[in-house]
């Protein structure tokens, strides 16, 4: 890696069943930057743990993610893959900017808070599923990160950690670099298969919501079978048909089609076919996407995400000694 490359930085959660949601949304632009940038993706099991959570699930949740970024085409020998939790100056970094940069009137407008802690109500929700926001800017300073391949959910968060960084550097010395998001436009949200209205979650209550990455052939030709269609039977693409559309842009993202391409093909043809031919593109993708993720051997995922510590290690604590010198921490 040339040190004057710029980088880029993004993770993923290890807590429920990743699905093409978070393939076409965050990880599958990873795999251009890291030829033109030095990369680093991070399993960000800290995160995860905010709500409640099974230990044992969790730790092949972290694999499992792992095999994914390697199955989708991230190459160790160009990036740093590893765990947030193996780097300890994530947490230091967090405290930081709790104590010197956040404030809490930052924190209360987060809409992934708001919508996060709906269920149990805000006074439940633990003290780090408010902070999130703040670890996960953490994750992006410590690193000197310029760009941050992310879905459209995550933009709030992007801009509270530029918020942040700015403030850091006028109260104490420029240290942090000002990242940026990036996002894809046709696939930065997509919406739920049941519910066009929602966005694709690996926390829904159904499994119709979503196609995990690692759901099997039988079960996705069933989910895009009863995946909700708007009346009528004409393919268009627009605003007044929300389920179709997202079948579009799914359906475009895994092709090399445009959504008026797509509209075109399927002028004269019914819902069915449409369907079937999406099923077709989906699977295109995801069957060789699995064989790859089978063939990987956990012994030699370890040694991956091992040397991605020492690396990530390595950076965050020549970025942490600065920190606490500015701080007079040291
Ligand atoms: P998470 O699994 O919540 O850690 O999200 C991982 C990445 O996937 C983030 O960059 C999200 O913005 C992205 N993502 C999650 N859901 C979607 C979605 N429905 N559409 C597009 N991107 C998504
Ligand atoms: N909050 C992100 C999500 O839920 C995951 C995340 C944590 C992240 N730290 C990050 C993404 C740093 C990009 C950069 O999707």
């Amino acid at each position: 890696m040339s040190e004057k490359k710029l980088r880029t930085f993004s993770g993923v959660q290890p807590s429920g069943n990743l699905h093409i949601g978070n393939y076409l949304g965050a990880i599958r632009n990873w795999i251009d930057l890291q030829n033109n940038f030095e990369a680093i993706f991070c399993i960000v099991d800290w995160h995860a743990i905010t709500v409640p959570y099974n230990p044992k699930e969790l730790k092949k949740r972290v694999i499992e993610i792992a095999k994914i970024y390697l199955a989708a085409g991230i190459d160790p020998n160009k990036s740093i893959i590893f765990i947030q939790s193996q780097v300890k100056e994530h947490a230091e970094l967090a405290w930081i900017l709790n104590a010197t940069a956040a404030r809490v009137s930052d924190l209360k407008k987060m809409t992934q808070f708001k919508d996060k802690s709906l269920k149990k109500g805000e006074g439940n929700a633990s003290v780090g599923l408010f902070d999130y926001p703040v670890l996960m800017a953490a994750d992006i300073l410590l690193y000197d990160t310029k760009i941050v391949p992310v879905g459209e959910d995550q933009l709030q968060h992007i801009e509270l950690t530029r918020t942040l960084a700015r403030r850091f550097n006028q109260k104490f010395n420029s240290l942090f670099i000002i990242p940026e998001a990036k996002i894809n436009q046709t696939s930065s949200r997509i919406m739920a298969l049941n519910n066009p209205q929602v966005k694709m979650s690996k926390s829904a209550e159904s499994e119709y919501n979503y196609i995990a990455l690692l759901d099997s052939i039988e079960i996705i030709e069933k989910k895009i079978r009863k995946a909700v269609t708007d009346s009528g039977s004409v393919i268009e693409y627009s605003d007044k048909k929300p389920a179709l559309k997202n079948l579009i842009n799914i359906y475009a993202s895994f092709s090399d089609k445009s959504p008026e391409e797509i509209v075109k093909i399927y002028q004269n043809k019914g819902y069915a076919d449409f369907k079937q031919g999406l099923t077709k593109m989906v699977l295109n993708f995801l069957i060789p996407f699995q064989k790859k993720y089978n063939s990987l051997d956990d012994e030699e995922v370890l040694e991956i995400l091992n040397a991605g510590k020492q690396k990530a290690e390595y950076l965050a604590q020549i970025k942490m000694e600065q920190v606490r010198k500015t701080l007079g921490l040291n």
